[in-house]
């Protein structure tokens, strides 16, 4: 079972990255054969700026193997480390309706939230079919979002049986988990860097607390009282990170009064702290050891272009492109 997935360079990774697509990436590389990269063609329909395509590619990087990425189970490389990809885009194009594009809601979100459309944008599926499709991808976890994306590769795959041959493409399962759909961000709403209502993975101490004391708004219950469970953004997020027992404890004294928002405050603080200690530290190395990472990113680009060459020399083939 071979996985693959991508992750646009779009900035700083926050929790509901983390539970949402790099947790579930971790844990599937023990499961099969893992090809994950970072989707940089992707990320320039909507940055401009070279130098932070740069540095958010190389924090990416930094943070995914930070998180637990481990570069001798899963391949890990760039995308655009595999231009090839681009040769496979354009094929798969050539079977795609325009009509197919129109309706993906991605594209439209997008130019409503004032990106400016541009050929790449409306694109964007074709080439992350042809990522998916390069390395014979079986399975893709994603988040739900992405799911039409998802629908698009299994088209154009089927397309391209149809017209080329019907071994040509593996037709790709999606991967979406309901569990972690949605990490709620500090004002309660879905978790996106779009939102300012983000928790970074890794923070500064005072950053976070900073963020959890004045953006987590709590009503004004007087101390002795119970304090509402529903809707609880601290409960929600204290979940994440808290011993189930622990979690139970906190719920316990939210029911029973005598307790503070300020010490529900500090204890998801020191929970959240504790848990990303070791990616914390790991991270720590990372950021001073720059040739560690390049290196993993230069075989992962070797293999992961062995991989696309097999492919598309048969592609070309089934083509006519000889
Ligand atoms: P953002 O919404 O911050 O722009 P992205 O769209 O770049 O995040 O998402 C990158 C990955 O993280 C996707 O797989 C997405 O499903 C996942 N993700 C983002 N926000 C959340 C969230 N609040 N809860 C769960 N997963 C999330
Ligand atoms: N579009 C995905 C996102 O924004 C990133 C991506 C690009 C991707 N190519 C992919 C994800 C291929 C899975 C497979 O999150």
């Amino acid at each position: 079972m071979r996985f693959l997935t991508g992750l646009q360079p779009s900035g700083q990774l926050h929790i509901g990255n983390y539970f949402g697509a790099i947790l579930p990436a971790v844990q599937l590389q023990h499961k099969g054969e893992a090809f994950y990269f970072i989707a940089n063609y992707h990320a320039m329909t909507t940055m401009a700026s070279p130098q932070a395509l740069r540095e958010n590619t190389r924090s990416l990087a930094v943070d995914f193997l930070a998180c637990g990425l481990d570069p001798q189970k899963a391949v890990f490389f760039e995308q655009s480390a595999v231009p090839e990809v681009n040769e496979l885009a354009w094929i798969l194009s050539t079977v795609c309706p325009m009509g197919l594009l129109e309706r993906c809601h991605s594209y439209k979100d997008k130019l409503a939230r004032g990106i400016a459309s541009s050929h790449a944008l409306f694109a964007y599926p074709v080439l992350m079919a042809a990522d998916i499709l390069l390395y014979d991808s079986d399975a893709v976890p994603v988040g739900k979002d992405q799911k039409q994306h998802l629908e698009v590769t299994r088209d154009l795959a089927g397309k391209m049986n149809e017209a080329f041959g019907s071994n040509l493409f593996k037709l790709p399962e999606p991967i979406i988990s309901e569990s972690t759909a949605v990490v709620p961000g500090l004002d309660g709403q879905k978790m996106s860097k779009s939102y300012g209502n983000a928790l970074p993975i890794f923070g500064s101490e005072r950053e976070i607390r900073k963020l959890i004391n004045k953006k987590i708004i709590t009503d004004a219950t007087p101390l002795e009282d119970p304090k509402p469970t529903d809707h609880s953004i601290i409960l929600a997020l204290y979940k994440l990170f808290a011993s189930e027992q622990d979690y139970d404890t906190m719920l316990a004294h939210h029911r029973s009064g005598g307790f503070g928002y300020g010490q529900f405050k500090k204890d998801l603080f020191d929970a959240y702290w504790e848990y990303f200690r070791d990616a914390r530290e790991k991270r720590d190395w990372l950021l001073v050891h720059p040739e560690y990472v390049d290196d993993v990113l230069r075989t992962g680009a070797t293999r992961a272009r062995e991989e696309a060459a097999r492919t598309l020399a048969r592609v070309r083939s089934a083509v006519g492109l000889v």
